[in-house]
C-alpha cells in the first residue's frame, strides 16, 4: 500500500463531516457544471460529499478514490443515490473507454504526476465538456515580488477566514488533535505546483484555461473542451 493510500485510509476514519476548506467551494464549482450533463467523473472523491452534490446535476456520476476506506465511507453515506457509482482506483492507471461531459477534482491533483494527469483528464473529456480543478498551490516565498506580497496577504486573510468559518460551522477554531496529527504526517510528503508552473502546464496542455487564486490556499482551473467550429 502506498503512503498516500495509508494516509487517506487514516483520514477517512477521522472524517466527521462539517465544514472544510474543500467543501467551502462546492457551490462555486457547481456553477461550472454544464447543463445538460449526462455523465460526470470525480477524481479523488474522498468521502463523496461533492459526488453526492453532483448527482443533482448529472444523470450519472462516477467517483474514484485511491483509498478503500474513503470509498467505504463514501458508499455508506450514499446508499440512496442510484445514479452514483464509487470505485477504488488510482486515476493514473484507471482504464476506461468512457468519456464525460464534466470532470471535477478537488485537492487531489498534487498527488498525481501533473503533466500526465492533465493529459489523462483531457483525454476523458467529451467535446464541449468542462474540466474543473481545485488544488493547493505553492505560494511565492520571495516576499519582495508582486506575487510574494499577494500570497502573504492572502495567507493572513485566509487564516482569519478559515478559523472563523470553522468556528461558525463546526463549533471549533481548529480541527481535532487527531485530525491535525494525521494531516501533519501527511503534509510531510505533499508538494504543490507554483502558480507559474501551473500556468505553463495549462498553456501547454489545456490552452485557454481560466485560472485564479482562491482565498483558502487553493487555485481554481476551468478548461472547456471547445467544439471546433467549421465552415
Ligand atoms: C485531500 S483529499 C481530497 C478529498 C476530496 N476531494 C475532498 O474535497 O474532500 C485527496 C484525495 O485524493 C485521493 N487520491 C490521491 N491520489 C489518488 C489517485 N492517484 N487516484 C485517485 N485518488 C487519489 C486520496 O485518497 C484522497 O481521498
Amino acid at each position: 500500500m502506498s503512503a498516500i493510500e495509508k494516509d487517506f485510509d487514516r483520514l477517512a476514519l477521522l472524517d466527521t463531516g462539517g465544514w472544510t476548506q474543500n467543501n467551502h467551494y462546492h457551490n462555486l464549482l457547481l456553477r461550472y457544471v454544464p447543463t445538460p450533463c449526462e455523465r460526470v467523473l470525480e477524481v479523488g472523491c474522498g468521502t463523496g460529499s461533492f459526488s453526492r452534490r453532483l448527482t443533482q446535476r448529472a444523470q450519472e456520476v462516477i467517483a474514484l478514490d485511491l483509498s478503500s476506506e474513503m470509498i467505504r465511507v463514501a458508499r455508506s453515506h450514499s446508499a440512496a443515490l442510484g445514479n452514483l457509482q464509487f470505485h477504488v482506483a488510482d486515476f493514473m492507471s484507471w482504464q476506461t473507454t468512457e468519456s464525460f461531459d464534466c470532470i471535477a477534482t478537488i485537492a487531489t491533483l498534487h498527488h498525481l504526476p501533473a503533466h500526465a494527469a492533465f493529459k489523462k483528464l483531457k483525454t476523458h473529456l467529451r467535446p464541449g465538456g468542462v474540466l474543473i480543478i481545485i488544488d493547493l498551490f505553492e505560494p511565492e516565498r520571495r516576499l519582495l515580488t508582486a506575487n510574494g506580497i499577494l500570497d502573504a496577504t492572502l495567507n493572513v486573510a485566509a487564516m482569519a477566514v478559515c478559523g472563523s468559518l470553522r468556528a461558525l460551522h463546526n463549533g471549533r477554531l481548529k480541527p481535532s488533535r487527531a485530525v491535525r496529527a494525521a494531516w501533519e504526517e501527511h503534509g510531510k510528503t505533499d508538494t504543490y505546483l507554483t502558480m507559474n508552473e501551473l500556468s505553463s502546464l495549462a498553456a501547454e496542455i489545456l490552452p485557454g484555461s481560466e485560472i485564479r487564486r482562491l482565498l483558502l490556499w487553493r487555485y481554481l482551473l476551468i478548461w472547456r473542451n471547445e467544439i471546433a467550429v467549421t465552415g
